[in-house]
């Protein structure tokens, strides 16, 4: 075998994790977007159903991508605990250190050898939105 060969059963492992991360993340969201209070609420709200929405766009592009390699999708989020709090700053550094996650794991993806420029471009798509999240949200805890 070899080194720059594709390792099907590794790859699907990773991208079940990713998309476990997602439905994970857009739990947390919700419950953020639900649960936020004060002033901050009138741009946090929208700013963390926004979130979720795109952790649902990203969630769908992963499973799909496992569909396409005859992999079985998880139906089950990752059961890191999802943190309930009114407190925003709290909201803010778990959704940072959620995307911190996110970002890696999507990153270890686009490493491993042999994928196809197809499942390449579509996750290396989403990273980007993570590094954009992951900026954004280190300037909104600035
Ligand atoms: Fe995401």
């Amino acid at each position: 075998m070899s080194t720059d060969e594709l390792n099907v059963e590794e790859l699907l492992s990773q991208l079940n994790a990713a998309l476990a991360w997602e439905m994970r993340a857009e739990v947390m969201y919700s419950h953020f977007g639900a649960y936020v209070k004060g002033i901050h609420r009138l741009h946090l709200k929208p700013y963390f159903e926004g979130e979720a929405a795109e952790s649902i766009v990203h969630g769908k592009t992963v499973r799909e991508q496992i569909v396409k390699l005859g992999g079985k999708a998880t139906t089950r989020r990752d059961d890191t605990e999802i943190v309930h709090t009114t407190d925003y700053k709290v909201m803010l550094r778990e959704s940072f250190q959620t995307e911190t996650v996110a970002a890696a794991t999507y990153k270890k993806i686009l490493e491993l050898p042999g994928i196809d420029s197809e499942l390449f471009d579509a996750l290396e798509q989403i990273s980007f939105e993570e590094e954009r999240s992951i900026e954004e949200l280190s300037q909104l805890l600035d």
